[in-house]
């Protein structure tokens, strides 16, 4: 049996969900020979002994004692602000380092960060759980296998039902580079191309403190690939139907939509229609459960030497750059060249 620590920092929103994912990972990964253990830390100090004593997992009280404590990999779930600190933290002892999206409040924060982990060689994976979705998965392998032919349009959606606090979005970066920055990825990821150019134009209808910290509360971005193709990015934090996670690929050939079941938060407006059926996720925890285990099992597989880095720094930077180009054009009102892009794998 292979003994597996992973010291997590921060047991916030989603650090509490990771923190049960990993504690679940030892049902999920003992047949495979492996017995993950959790040690965590948050600022929080209370808090966190209370997450810690609920999962048997140990409590320690700084992220030096958590480092010094013979962890085998650094999961990072603090804010935004935190990450470029706490992976170089990570790095600097010799850990494998998961930490969550994205690198840094913004591209010019999160490229010296690429370059201290490219100079010591530091394994860091960052989580677009996306990339672990069984919808997003096959819309990948059914695309890079030829079975949509060509791609004429992409719609991307990521809609909340209610906003996260005013707190957290005042130092979140904004929709785009906090929300819609999953659909950047994704859709990079999907077809193997890069985003060149952004328009976008967003609305402020709800909470007026939300505009008030420099935020929109809904907004598209018009995307255009290095091959032409044109798609649209939107995101909305005020969707009362339920968490809606879509994505929408037309090929020349064949159609497909991810986020399209039961569960999807959209209603048919077709007489004697009565799909969907079933009552439609609430939040993206829901929505991404069982990516979000398979992001982390791909984790100890990664702290393993068993696997590739499923998402590297310069992966999630990619990214951001979209999402940094769509707030340059949001606040600028013209459409903005994504810096440094530069055609990637096409599958
Ligand atoms: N992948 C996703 O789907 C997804 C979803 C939500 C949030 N996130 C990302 O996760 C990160 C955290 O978001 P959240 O909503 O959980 O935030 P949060 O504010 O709810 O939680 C952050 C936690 O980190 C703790 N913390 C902050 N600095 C610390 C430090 N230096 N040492 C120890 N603990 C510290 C805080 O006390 C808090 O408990 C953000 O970067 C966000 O972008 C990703």
């Amino acid at each position: 049996m292979k003994n597996v620590v992973l010291g997590l920092v921060g047991v916030g929103r989603i650090g509490v969900m990771h923190a049960n994912n990993i504690t679940a990972l030892n049902g999920a990964l003992n047949p495979k020979g492996i017995n993950v253990k959790l040690s965590l830390t948050d600022v929080a100090e209370e808090h966190a002994r209370n997450v810690a004593a609920g999962l048997g997992a140990e409590y320690l009280s700084s992220v030096d004692a958590l480092l010094a404590s013979g962890v085998d990999g650094l999961v990072i779930a603090t804010g935004t602000a935190t990450h470029p600190e706490l992976i170089r933290a990570g790095v600097d002892a010799d850990l494998p380092v998961f930490c969550e999206k994205p690198v840094a409040m913004n591209v010019a924060d999160a490229l010296p960060v690429l370059d201290y982990v490219r100079d010591r060689n530091g394994v860091v994976q960052i989580g677009h759980q996306r990339r672990f979705d069984a919808g997003y998965l096959e819309a990948r392998r059914a695309y890079q296998a030829g079975e949509l032919g060509w791609i004429h349009s992409l719609r991307a959606v990521t809609c909340d039902m209610t906003p996260p606090p005013v707190e957290f979005l005042a130092t979140s970066g904004g929709l785009f580079r906090d929300c819609s920055v999953h659909d950047f990825d994704i859709l990079r990821w999907l077809t193997g191309r890069d985003i060149v150019e952004v328009y976008a134009k967003g609305s402020n209808n709800g909470d007026p403190a939300i505009g008030e910290v420099g935020d929109v509360d809904t907004a598209l971005a018009l995307v255009t690939f290095d091959d032409g193709t044109v798609g649209t990015v939107s995101a909305s934090r005020y969707n009362g139907a339920g968490h809606d996670v879509r994505l929408e690929i037309q090929g020349s050939s064949r159609s497909l939509m991810v986020g399209l079941d039961d569960k999807t938060a959209m209603a048919s407006a077709e007489p004697g229609v009565v799909f969907p059926s079933g009552e439609p996720h609430r939040t993206f925890a829901e929505r991404f459960d069982q990516a979000y285990r398979s992001e982390m099992a791909a984790f100890v597989e990664l702290v393993l030497g068993q696997r590739d880095n499923p998402c590297t720094p310069e992966d999630a930077v990619a990214a951001s750059r979209v999402a940094d180009a769509a707030q340059e054009s949001l606040v600028s009102g013209l459409s903005v060249r994504v810096a440094g892009a530069v055609t990637s794998q096409v599958p």
